[in-house]
């Protein structure tokens, strides 16, 4: 197999790059009336505007030429028939699995799974409605008021990042709380605010071994028993979501009272499974499903538009590949205009960092190109006041994604477009700029003296031509975020396909948590301090000598 920066179309987009890098996207505008209508797509209530990128219509064809110079349409229809395309664990990949709101049959193993996958959602439901409709009462006899998830990485930030984004729905919904750091602070301040006889502990982890979930777990049955008094009780305040029934058990959780999941549901692509629960216990089952028709509508989407120009996470991967690989961004800006999704950078961090931060091809090999990029960001307007100048005036090009939803849910309409104002106008300076003609004209005309209105001069010019896509949600509901998740997901897939990695394992987690373990022996002196560096030795001899429990 040629290797990929070698094949005919990555050479073809570099050396395009090569004769477009100079060219200012003021001048595509101005040379091309139609290019919002050329450079837009909308599906499932979403529009995505990637017009302002530092592209020709030429560059989307090359684009599009190594989307099927990696077969992508053969890897979609591979995923979504359960092949194993996980190789490193020998699993299948099928979140999408989870939302087959079609109910088709997906096969693994020669086994359909949507009876399985529609079981669990059946028992997410009947308990759904049992906590949130007072039949299932605490070991007292009280109504649940308080749903905890302890759960970290894929177990913890879908739910969390999907309850906050539907505040608006969950009034009616006991509250929610989410504890993952293994910080004793974490669990404890969350502990501080609860009443034991109206919480409710879910155990979310897929292996049911991760450390920072399991120490939390026990400080909150701890902690329950302590108030309550009776092993017993731990049976109406705990559940679990897990792969792993004996581990389950051996924690005191009644099987009854698991959530199944699968190893065909990677971490962080889980929020759609039973991991979904505190977002059901919060919002209803019936808005749970809506979130998963979203996710649905835009699978199909995805894996029906073989047009791959018309495919929007199609055309939102090729962009990331192009900024990453021919113009050498090294990272990617997510911005939410909507104080709901603040959550969502630090979701897709997850998603896309533990999926595409990889070194080597899924056959092992060392790539000799960058692959996933740094993922970061903030909502907006907060993030305007922060990092903005850097984005605006800095050495580093950082494409970005400003997300909004056209109208919100609050009842200050005219505040909502301020902030709508904010989204649009950022974007319109990034790719702008403001050259020096016009900043000298405002300087002369702000009356300043001529030689320190000379000096301010290079500080009030700004570049532009930096880069970003502007998605708008007609309004964030179950259903649209639904679809917008599974967006990023399938983008997420797809660079890795062009990439050639594994998207879905993770080994690079590995090692810390191995060393951890060495490392808790030696501070807690169960161990003596073993060959380390001299670094790692004497930061374990300062911690042993001045820790104080
Ligand atoms: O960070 C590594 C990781 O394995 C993630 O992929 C996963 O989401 C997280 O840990 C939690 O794992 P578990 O659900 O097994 O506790």
């Amino acid at each position: 197999m040629t290797a990929l920066d070698q094949t005919a179309q990555w050479k073809a987009l570099q050396a395009h790059w090569e004769e477009i890098s100079d060219v200012h996207m003021r001048d595509l505008f101005g040379g091309d009336p139609e290019r919002f209508e050329q450079m837009s797509l909308q599906t499932c209530g979403i529009l995505l505007d990637y017009s302002k990128n530092r592209i020709t219509r030429d560059s989307v064809r090359k684009l599009l030429d190594l989307a099927n110079g990696a077969d992508v349409v053969g890897w979609i229809r591979r995923m979504f028939s359960g092949d194993r395309l996980n190789n490193t664990e020998g699993r299948a990949v099928l979140h999408v699995a989870l939302r087959n709101r079609s109910n088709q049959p997906i096969w693994v193993d020669g086994q359909d799974i949507m009876p399985a996958v529609n079981r669990i959602l059946e028992k997410m439901e009947s308990f759904t409605n049992a906590v949130r409709g007072g039949g299932w009462t605490g070991f007292t006899g009280k109504t649940i008021t308080d749903v905890v998830n302890i759960g970290i990485g894929g177990s913890n930030l879908g739910p969390l990042m999907v309850v906050d984004a539907l505040k608006p729905y969950c009034a009616e919904g006991p509250r929610s709380h989410f504890v993952s750091n293994v910080d004793p602070n974490h669990i404890e301040d969350t502990l501080k605010r609860l009443d034991p006889e109206t919480s409710l502990f879910i155990v979310s982890s897929k292996t049911f071994t991760t450390q920072e979930t399991l120490a939390n777990a026990h400080a909150a049955r701890n902690w329950l028993l302590q108030a309550l008094g009776q092993e017993t009780a731990v049976a109406r305040h705990f559940v679990a979501v897990s792969t792993n029934a004996e581990a389950v058990q051996k924690f005191g959780i009644n099987l009854d009272n698991m959530f199944e999941i699968w190893d065909w549901v990677g971490g962080r692509f889980s929020l759609w499974s039973a991991i979904g629960l505190p977002i059901a216990l919060a919002i209803g089952m019936d808005k749970f499903y809506e979130l998963l028709d979203g996710a649905h509508e835009m699978d199909r989407h995805f894996a029906e538009t073989d047009q791959l120009s018309e495919n929007m996470p199609v055309i939102l991967a090729l962009l990331g590949v192009w900024y990453v690989n021919f113009v050498g961004a090294r990272t990617h800006a997510v911005l939410p205009y909507d104080q709901h999704l603040r959550y969502l950078p630090a979701y897709l961090q997850q998603a896309d960092m533990e999926s595409n931060g990889k070194r080597v091809t899924r056959h092992g090999y060392p790539v000799d190109y960058a692959t996933g990029p740094v993922v970061w960001g903030a909502a907006g307007t907060d993030g305007q006041h922060a990092f903005y100048q850097l984005i605006h005036q800095g050495t580093q090009l950082v494409p970005c994604d400003f997300i909004a939803p056209v109208s919100s849910h609050s009842s200050l309409g005219d505040q909502h477009r301020i902030l709508l104002a904010n989204f649009i106008a950022q974007s319109e300076a990034l790719m702008t700029g403001r050259p020096a003609e016009e900043a000298r004209a405002e300087l002369e005309a702000s009356g300043l003296p001529p030689t320190a209105a000379l000096d301010l001069l290079p500080h009030k010019v700004f570049p532009g031509n930096r880069p970003s896509n502007s998605i708008l949600l007609d309004r964030l509901t179950p259903r649209r975020l639904g679809a917008l998740i599974a967006l990023y997901e399938h983008k997420i897939f797809v660079q890795g396909i062009i990439w050639r990695v594994n998207s879905f394992d993770q080994w690079g987690v590995e090692l810390g948590k191995q060393l951890a373990d060495v490392v808790l022996g030696e501070l807690t002196g169960t161990i003596e301090p073993g060959d380390h560096d001299g670094s790692t030795r004497e930061l374990v001899k300062y911690c042993r000598n001045h820790f104080r429990g």
